[in-house]
């Protein structure tokens, strides 16, 4: 990666600068006295300097043990007994003030490094940083960076209950990043294709997305990244609303991997269904007892995506078949070992090991070209989901299992069926990797 000076983007005239600048202030001061956010379109020199602040200190990783341990407010030298840390109202106890507060104040500091971070590499990755759609990205990442840290000190409950606001709107207004994103990639792809851009560096490979290596360590680091803010904000507004039995915010203490992989199923079941108008059976066997703490709502989205693949391939390869052949979960654990590991199986006709690569790269799929056209168009923003379309099923699931501190695997034998092999952190112990 070239040397280059941090935040590029700062091209304003004299005039543009000086009312951006005031603009800046005036807002600073709006932002003072309202809880509305302040909205930049331009990045003023002032909030360049700013996010070169942040870019200096250093982020803090958390682990699930963490996120459960202050949910229940061990760090605050007060340890709540487990059957106490669920009663309250209703038989349940809502996480308190004191937890609270210092969640939130932990937040305020912590997640604009992490966004500062991210605006610089926005900023530096060769290509990708010229397209439209990352630009946006970079804009919207740039508008939280600022109302984050235009927030004053939190210290009394009203504070931190506007804080809360705050960050419930910042998390809906980042829900699109990762379409955005995806669309920034196939941007690149066309500008690419059509010679706008002359070949990848560092590649041997020529024009291909698929060996762009440096634009797929890009969008895998901010991918984890984010990843982990959202697991971070997540975590903290999970802890304010109404608890459920056996949650720690969003950690079920005793996650089922059967229960999520039942549910998952049919979910890919009604979607295969949809699609291909028949579905293979999906039988679940193993551990089926077995719990652990997770967040259920990240296995179920990593199981979804894994099932639609295994149900897919098994749809299309046996197309003439009367009986499609059975999907088959396996849930392994024994009291010792480090991880559960979730084996999917199917005999979908595999993979060519010359395509093995590519199935981790933003890009790649088999599916109906239709479909990408559609969605880098915006043409088709359909309320169902396809059952493939956009290739980013595989890489964006390991990253979330890298980001819990396990991992996944593909391992194929072409002409028969595909393994899936799902690693997941027993203890939860590990903490998250953060992309500097
Ligand atoms: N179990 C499988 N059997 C055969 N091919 C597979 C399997 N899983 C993945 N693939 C191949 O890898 C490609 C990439 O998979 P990935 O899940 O990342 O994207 P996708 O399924 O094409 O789209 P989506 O983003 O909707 O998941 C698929 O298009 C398919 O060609
Ligand atoms: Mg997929």
């Amino acid at each position: 990666m070239k040397n280059t000076p941090i935040i590029r983007f700062v091209t304003l005239s004299k005039k543009h600068t000086a009312s951006t600048t005031r603009r800046y202030q005036s807002t600073l001061q709006a932002a003072a006295t309202s809880s509305e956010a302040p909205c930049y379109d331009v990045i003023s020199p002032a909030v360049t300097s700013r996010i070169e602040e942040y870019t200096q200190r250093e982020q803090t990783s958390a682990s699930l043990q963490t996120l459960m341990k202050t949910g229940r407010g061990e760090y605050l030298g007060k340890a709540y007994p487990q059957s106490q840390a669920f009663m309250g109202r209703m038989g349940q106890r809502l996480a308190t003030q004191r937890i609270l507060l210092q969640d939130a104040a932990f937040l305020r500091e912590e997640i604009p490094i992490r966004l500062a971070h991210r605006i610089l590499d926005l900023d530096r990755v060769p290509m990708m940083r010229d397209m439209p759609s990352v630009i946006a990205v970079k804009n919207v990442y740039a508008n939280s960076f600022m109302e984050m840290t235009n927030f004053p000190k939190i210290q009394s409950i009203y504070e931190e209950e506007a804080f809360a606001a705050m960050l419930e709107s910042l998390y809906s207004k980042h829900a699109n990043v990762l379409v955005q994103m995806a669309r920034g990639a196939y941007e690149l792809r066309d500008a690419v294709r059509q010679g706008h851009i002359q070949g990848s560096e560092g590649s041997d490979h020529g024009l291909e997305f698929e060996h762009m290596d440096q634009c797929h360590k890009f969008l895998d680091r901010f991918y984890l990244s984010r990843i982990g803010i959202r697991v971070l904000v997540g975590q903290y507004l999970a802890l304010r609303s109404e608890p459920v039995d056996g949650f720690v915010g969003m950690i079920n203490i005793h996650t089922s991997p059967s229960d999520v992989v039942r549910q998952a199923a049919n979910d890919a079941v009604l979607m295969c269904n949809r699609s291909y108008g028949r579905a293979p059976h999906v039988e679940i066997i193993g551990r089926l007892d077995l719990t652990f703490p997770y967040i259920p709502a990240y296995l179920r989205y990593v199981l979804l995506e894994l099932l639609k693949n295994a149900l897919r391939a098994t749809a299309e390869t046996h197309a003439d078949v009367h009986t499609l052949p059975t999907v088959t979960v396996i849930i392994a654990d024994g009291t010792e070992n480090e991880d559960v590991v979730i084996k999917i199986s199917d005999e979908g006709g595999g993979i060519a090991r010359s395509q093995i690569d590519k199935i981790w790269s933003y890009l790649f799929t088999t599916a109906d070209p239709k479909i990408q056209e559609a969605f880098i168009g915006e043409k088709d923003h359909s309320n169902q989901s396809p059952i493939a379309g956009f290739g980013y099923g595989l890489p964006i699931s390991r990253s979330y299992c890298r980001y819990f501190g396990g991992d996944l695997h593909v391992v194929s034998m072409e002409g028969y069926g595909t393994d899936a092999f799902l690693y997941l952190k027993r203890l939860g112990d590990i903490v998250e990797p953060i992309p500097v």
